[in-house]
C-alpha cells in the first residue's frame, strides 16, 4: 500500500483527469412505482468539491447510491471514466460513503472500526496499522485509538466514520448528509475538517446537504435538485478567491452566495425568487 498523497493537479495524460462519474439522462423508478429520478445528467471531474442541495424526497441518497454502485439504474448509463471496473461492471475500492449516522461497530475500538475496510481488503492488522494511525491523525483522534465508541461525543464518532472512509484513499468521497444531526458548532468544525482534507488530499467529495449556508461554505459546484420527480434544477460554480474559514463565514461574498443558492432552492421548491 502507497502512503504518498496524491498531487494536487494531477499531470497531463495522468487517468485522474479524467471524469470520476458521467452519469447520462438516469432515470430510477423504484419497484413501488416511485420515480426517483428522471433524466438526470452529472459529470464530476477530479478536484470537484460539489454539492447535492434539494427537497426532502428530491432523489439526493438515491442519485449518490447510484453513484456509489450501489443502486442499478432503470434508464440511462452511468459509468466511472478513471476507476478499474469489476466483472459486475462496478468501480473496484475508488469511492468511499459517509453516511449520516457514523454507523460504528460498538464492540470495536476506533482503530478497530477504521481497519474494518483494510482488514475486508485482506490487509493485515499490522501492515495496517501506520496508515490508519495516520488516517486518525488526520482528523484529529490519533489519541482515541484505543477508545470504543460509547465513549466519544457525537462529532467525535463521526470522524471516525470519515476516517474509516478515508483509511482506503478513496479517490471519491460521497457523503450524504453527515453532520445533520451535529450541533451547529461541532458542524462548523467538521466542514473545517473536510475542507482541508479536500485541499490537502486532492479527493474528490460530493457532499449531500439540506443546508444553504454548509453548501455555499463547501462546495466550488453546487447541483440544486428539484422533485417529483427528481432531477437537476441548476447546477453552477461557486467561485471565490478568498479561503473559506472564518473570515469567508462573515464575509460579503459568502453572503452572496448563500443568497444565490438560496434564491435557486427556492426556484426548485417552486417559491419565488427574492
Ligand atoms: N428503496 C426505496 N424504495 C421505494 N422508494 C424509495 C426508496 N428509496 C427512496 N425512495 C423514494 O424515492 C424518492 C427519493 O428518495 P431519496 O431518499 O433519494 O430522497 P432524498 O432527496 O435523499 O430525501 P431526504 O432529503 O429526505 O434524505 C422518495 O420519494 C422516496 O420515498
Ligand atoms: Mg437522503
Amino acid at each position: 500500500m502507497t502512503t504518498s498523497q496524491a498531487p494536487l493537479i494531477p499531470a497531463p495524460g495522468d487517468s485522474r483527469r479524467r471524469p470520476l462519474v458521467v452519469m447520462r439522462n438516469v432515470s430510477k423508478m423504484f419497484s413501488s412505482g416511485t420515480l426517483a429520478l428522471s433524466d438526470m445528467s452529472l459529470t464530476v471531474e477530479p478536484g470537484e468539491f460539489v454539492s447535492l442541495l434539494g427537497p426532502s424526497g428530491c432523489g439526493k441518497s438515491t442519485a449518490l447510491r447510484i453513484i456509489a454502485g450501489l443502486g442499478d439504474v432503470s434508464t440511462g448509463t452511468i459509468d466511472w471514466p478513471s476507476s478499474r471496473i469489476n466483472s459486475k461492471g462496478l468501480p473496484e475500492g475508488d469511492i468511499s460513503f459517509v453516511f449520516q449516522e457514523p454507523t460504528l461497530m460498538p464492540w470495536q475500538t476506533v482503530f478497530g472500526n477504521v481497519y474494518l475496510p483494510l482488514k475486508l481488503r485482506g490487509v493485515s492488522k499490522s501492515a495496517a496499522r501506520d496508515e490508519i494511525m495516520k488516517t486518525l491523525a488526520t482528523v484529529g483522534l490519533q489519541d482515541f485509538a484505543g477508545a470504543y465508541p460509547r465513549e466519544l461525543s457525537g462529532g467525535m464518532k463521526m470522524r471516525v466514520s470519515i476516517a474509516r472512509a478515508l483509511v482506503t484513499r478513496p479517490k471519491l468521497l460521497l457523503m450524504d448528509e453527515p453532520f445533520a444531526a451535529l450541533d451547529e458548532i461541532t458542524r462548523q468544525k467538521l466542514n473545517d475538517d473536510v475542507l482541508r482534507l479536500w485541499r490537502e488530499t486532492g479527493i474528490t467529495v460530493i457532499f449531500v446537504t439540506h443546508s444553504v449556508f454548509e453548501s455555499a461554505y463547501l462546495s466550488n459546484r453546487i447541483v440544486v435538485m428539484k422533485a417529483r420527480p427528481g432531477r437537476v434544477h441548476a447546477d453552477f460554480p461557486l467561485v471565490t478567491s478568498m479561503s473559506r474559514d472564518a473570515h469567508y463565514r462573515t464575509s460579503e461574498e459568502y453572503r452572496q452566495a448563500c443568497e444565490k443558492v438560496s434564491n435557486m432552492l427556492l426556484e426548485a421548491i417552486g417559491g419565488e425568487e427574492h
